[in-house]
């Protein structure tokens, strides 16, 4: 399923500033999963959390604004990996403790069920279980998000990809 335009609208209010920030922009130029960037990876597990929010009816403002910043934010400490881990089991561990420090630095947040949906969005290969809803709607999106990546259905196209962030630099302009 293609992303609705409706899916498109909740990630960009929610997250506008996260796109907009000098640290997103580098995620396009980070591979991840050999075969796709984190950018891409990114956007595509912000689409399924934002799918599965609605689908499960988890539509609230707090829950949608939770799901769409811990998304963006959940892979942001992979960036530089291979300068930063070791080894692939090192990168595993670390990154989702690296993803809070970087979810801080860019929005100035705290919000606890972002910290803890970053922190355990690698359950259950790291096994530390979410706490809070959004964290099982990131687990979920993440794991979702990443097979149809290898199944070659991504959740965004790079066609949506291009559209979206034309889009976030048109708002940074006002243009
Ligand atoms: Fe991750
Ligand atoms: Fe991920």
């Amino acid at each position: 399923m293609a992303m609705t335009e409706e899916i498109r609208k909740i990630i960009l209010k929610y997250g506008r500033d996260i796109l907009g920030s000098d640290e997103f922009r580098e995620t396009f130029s980070q591979t991840h999963h050999m075969d796709t960037t984190v950018g891409d990876h990114t956007l595509g597990v912000a689409a399924e959390a934002v799918r599965i929010c609605l689908k499960y009816h988890q539509t609230d403002d707090g829950t949608l604004k939770n799901a769409v910043v811990s998304s963006l934010c959940h892979d942001l400490g992979i960036i530089g990996r291979d300068e930063k881990y070791k080894n692939n089991v090192q990168c595993l561990i670390r990154h989702p403790i690296d993803s809070i420090e970087a979810y801080k630095s860019v929005t100035g947040e705290e919000e606890e069920r972002v910290l803890d949906s970053i922190g355990c969005h690698m359950f259950p290969l790291k096994p530390r279980m979410p706490k809070h809803r959004e964290g099982w709607i990131l687990v979920l999106a993440d794991k979702t998000a990443s097979a149809r990546e290898k199944l070659g259905y991504p959740a965004v196209t790079k066609k949506d990809r291009d559209e979206m962030m034309a889009e976030i630099e048109r708002m940074k302009t006002g243009a």
